[in-house]
């Protein structure tokens, strides 16, 4: 079953979202039954539901389900809540965003929308999947050939997206034809989503995988251990900086020590052309509780905070590609993600 789905309203029910609830796996897989903007904002903010390209389609439904619930003043406000519901992944607010540009056109306009982001999500995760796995062929042709041994933080797999996923379906792609030698999954503290959730993608898939400590990373990657870094983003700047999960940072700088690529994997969806560079992003701090207290028992002593940032920032001169659905930019050759863009543009006619 899909991360994120849209069920459509029948014999006088209301449509709502479909989510697999994210906060219980692996050890039970329940959906949750979406129908107001309350219940969503508390899914997104739960982690429920979660991962860049989830949050984008999550964006686009919530504004179909703002519509169909309200008049169109509370619908107004309700929406401006659901896009600032979680500040660092942009993708949220942009199906946000493009949801709402249809909206004067009606509740079956954006609902139309909305499924079309969820529908080009599936292509987009099929297509980074392909050209990732090529990027990977062309950087290490003879690992590429032999098989590869990957590393990954978080959950970039189907779980973070509709289907597939960004980095995680390139693991996916190299897994299924046959170039897979093993995984290493980052357990990504403190919410677990690599020993969770890429764990139990990637057990489902029947793919070989391990999950290691994240302090562990950078020592097993200078050992010569690891061929290539792959990971999702959050937000990619104008430059090509890159926001993903709090660790990504330590691992490009790992990557780098120890020779190997570290490539960024997301969809055109979360490059935000208006943020200068990284160093505007907003990044959301999480709270003490998710650090101090792990499966309900306090591991600090009371009156302890922590700083619990949930991402970090990889600069673009650590980033050896960004690999979208359109196209492979290479920041550490000195390309950005604007100038990919503009020259597309420019290509087609388009001014920016
Ligand atoms: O806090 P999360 O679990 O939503 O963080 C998710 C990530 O950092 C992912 O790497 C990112 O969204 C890309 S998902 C394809």
């Amino acid at each position: 079953m899909r991360a994120i789905d849209w069920k459509s309203s029948e014999n006088g029910n209301p449509a709502e979202i479909v989510l697999l609830d994210q906060t219980l796996l692996p050890a039970e897989v329940t959906t949750l039954r979406i129908q107001t903007i309350d219940q969503l904002i508390d899914a997104i903010q739960r982690l429920a539901v979660r991962g860049a390209p989830a949050l984008g389609v999550a964006g686009a439904m919530g504004v179909a389900l703002a519509i169909q619930n309200s008049d169109e003043h509370i619908a107004h406000a309700d929406i401006a809540r659901l896009r600032e519901a979680r500040p660092t992944a942009v993708n949220l607010a942009w199906g946000v965003d493009r949801a709402m540009k249809d909206a004067a056109r009606g509740l079956d306009a954006v609902i139309a929308t909305a499924l079309k982001i969820r529908d080009e999500d599936v292509a987009a995760s099929q297509a980074m999947a392909v050209a990732g796995f090529e990027l990977l062929a062309e950087l290490l042709p003879q690992k590429a050939e032999s098989g590869l041994t990957l590393m990954t933080i978080c959950n970039t797999g189907s779980l973070a997206a509709v289907e597939r996923g960004t980095a995680l379906g390139v693991v996916e792609e190299a897994f299924r034809r046959g170039k897979l030698i093993n995984v290493l999954a980052c357990e990504t503290r403190p919410l677990f989503q690599g020993a969770r959730l890429t764990a139990w993608e990637l057990s489902n898939m029947g793919a070989p995988h391990q999950t290691i400590v994240d302090s562990a990373a950078n020592f097993i990657m200078s050992q010569g251990g690891i061929d290539a870094v792959l990971v999702g983003a959050d937000r990619v700047t104008a430059n090509g900086d890159a926001a993903n999960k709090i660790g990504t940072f330590s691992l490009a700088l790992g990557a780098r020590f120890a020779g190997i690529p570290f490539i960024v994997v997301a969809p055109e969806s979360t490059i935000d052309r208006d943020t200068a560079t990284g160093s505007s992003i907003v990044i959301e701090d999480r709270g003490t509780d998710e650090v101090v207290v792990i499966n309900g028992k306090r591991m600090s002593p009371v009156g302890t905070t922590a700083i619990n940032p949930a991402f970090d920032v990889t600069p673009a001169s650590l980033i050896t590609a960004i690999v979208t659905e359109r196209r492979i930019i290479r920041p550490s050759h000195g390309e950005s993600p604007a100038d990919a863009l503009a020259q597309q543009n420019g290509a087609m006619g388009i001014a920016l």
